[in-house]
């Protein structure tokens, strides 16, 4: 078997970011683009021979192909061993625990989460570490300036490998173990929730409708839904993995899975809805007549979290990061136990559950999960409700309804302001944080702030410092709005907007969010003067 060494340029301004290494499909299928950053993550990791890595993405287009070149770089690196996805699929928390069930040296994940997929739309790349978790900040630094610097990439010149045939095959000495995507994750998830009485809720005449919307977890889905607990057939709607997502825009919300939403407020509506997203780790809770927000979820299950059979002994603290409501701070509070509030991305979290601080962890942006695996994970949550809603033997409505009674409302939304100018976006920010220092005190359309800082994280058990994290602005009354730039976009820049109001526990509840919110809305705009800067009077995406 021949291993080419060949001439690498190193490529400018690829910096990964909270989710890895993420542009146009296009791009990453340039010659050298993505053997570039394979390379990077072997050579900055200490070398990939003698190791063994989880590969698997999530089925859009350039997938198999990126695949063929992982094993390949792989071979020609040394590495021993490589666990795949049949057909190239895993979900991203399947490859969590795939590296954790087999202490591999760690994972590479092909995906750019809930971004379109084709070849005129997003890829992306990541490399979790061998506790099943995203790399922190000091291994993408590291992978990211050995991109600045390489000059030569390895690679064997050999047949590609049939992807599709569950079984063991080599390349030269490395070997290759290509593994049924669903099984041990399916496994694992019948250690955590009652399958049982899931089984009997289903035998109830329960129904629901679950939309992979053409991702990942469509087999995992039918296989865990349908197949073992019992769901109807049908249930699990657009279930085929596609290259394309069925041209569709693979974000679980009330935005891009709108069809559902739709139908779960309609009178023909099943019980509970849930979606997730491209590579499986976000998730969407609906019930009859109601959209559950990703905060008031997390909320509920860490209130509930107790009634599932993995976690009858509680959970240790809970950890949102800093944009999520703060919904799950009071649940924390009436439980005694700690709350953490982390910046944005998942890897936050993955310090905090090593340590055994936290039992769950959630993100605004529709991502919870717990210690079972290092991401967030999709059908996880989705099967934490459902073990809820079958021990409890009430409707969701019924109860978010109680938990409102319980701890108050947080009313909250995000506003989404797409593909701006990234000088513009980067002025905005700027100006704000010249601000900061003098909001206190002041008032914007009746509302007074009364404190304002630029989020900075200090990281309780490794003391790393991430600084500029977002600005979060506190207003009387318990009103709060955190303004952010996106990190995962690939066009331009996105401005994101986090509005948040309390509301006691004898409060109205009924409201609809952008009406509860529109104080906040309102003093917002005269403050950070959203439209002057970017020329747009409403968002473009609220969720
Ligand atoms: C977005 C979400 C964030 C999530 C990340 C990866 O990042 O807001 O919560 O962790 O995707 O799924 P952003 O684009 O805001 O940087
Ligand atoms: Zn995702």
């Amino acid at each position: 078997m021949k291993v080419d060494s060949v001439v690498s340029e190193p490529i400018k301004g690829q910096k990964p970011g909270t989710s890895g290494l993420r542009k146009k499909t296009r791009q990453f299928m340039e010659r050298g683009f993505l053997e570039n950053f394979v390379q990077s993550i072997f050579s900055a990791t200490g070398g990939a021979k003698g190791k063994s890595y989880v590969v698997g993405g999530d089925g859009r287009f350039f997938n198999k192909q990126a695949i063929q070149i992982i094993i390949k770089m792989a071979a020609a690196n040394g590495a021993a061993k490589l666990i795949i996805g049949q057909d190239g699929l895993l979900a991203t928390p399947a490859a969590s625990h795939l590296i954790r069930l087999n202490k591999t040296d760690g994972g590479l994940i092909l995906s750019a989460s809930h971004n379109p997929g084709g070849i005129d739309q997003d890829f992306g790349i990541k490399f979790n570490t061998p506790n099943g978790g995203p790399s922190a900040q000091r291994i993408t630094d590291a992978i990211y300036n050995f991109t600045k610097t390489i000059s030569q990439y390895f690679i064997v010149n050999a047949d590609d490998i049939d992807l599709s045939k569950i079984g063991i095959t080599h390349l030269g000495n490395m070997k290759i173990e290509i593994v049924d995507p669903v099984s041990d994750y399916k496994d694992l998830m019948e250690t955590l929730f009652d399958f049982d009485k899931i089984k009997a809720l289903f035998a109830s005449g329960f129904s629901m409708q679950f939309d992979a919307m053409h991702a990942v977890t469509g087999p995992y889905a039918k296989a865990i839904l349908e197949d073992c607990l019992g769901a109807p057939k049908g249930t699990v709607i657009n279930g085929i993995p596609l290259p394309d997502f069925g041209n569709g825009h693979p974000d679980p919300n009330p935005v891009w899975a709108k069809p559902l939403v739709d139908f779960l407020m309609s009178e023909e509506g099943p019980d509970f809805g849930a979606a997730s997203d491209g590579d499986g780790d976000r998730n969407m809770i609906l019930g009859k007549g109601i959209y559950i927000t990703p905060s008031d979820s997390l909320a509920v299950l860490a209130a509930n979290i107790h009634l599932a059979k993995g976690y009858t002994k509680g959970i240790s603290g809970i950890a949102r990061s800093m944009p999520t409501s703060g919904a799950s701070d009071r649940v924390a509070k009436a439980l005694g136990i700690e709350c953490y509030e982390t910046p944005t991305g998942w890897k936050f979290f993955g310090n905090l559950l090593d340590a055994g601080k936290v039992g769950i962890c959630g993100e605004e942006s529709a991502g919870t999960g717990s210690d079972h695996v290092r991401e967030k994970d999709g059908l996880w949550a989705v099967l934490l409700w459902l073990n809820i809603l079958a021990v409890r033997k009430q409707s969701v409505a019924e109860i978010m309804q109680e938990h409102w009674s319980v701890f108050g409302r947080n009313y909250y939304s995000r506003h989404d302001y797409e593909n701006l100018d990234t000088a513009t976006a980067n002025s905005l920010i700027n100006a704000l944080i010249e601000k900061i220092a003098n909001l206190k005190g002041q008032e914007f359309c009746g509302l007074k702030v009364i404190a304002a800082d630029d989020f900075s994280y200090n990281d309780p058990v490794d003391n790393s410092l991430s600084s500029n994290q977002g600005i979060r602005i506190f207003f009387e009354g318990e009103a709060r709005v955190v303004l952010r730039l996106s990190g995962t976009g690939t066009q331009g820049a996105t401005l994101r907007v986090y509005l948040e109001q309390y509301t006691s526990q004898d409060g109205d509840h009924s409201l609809d969010p952008q009406i509860a919110l529109k104080a906040v809305i309102d003093a917002t705009n005269a403050l950070v003067k959203i439209e002057h800067y970017t020329s747009r009077k409403f968002p473009d995406v609220t969720t």
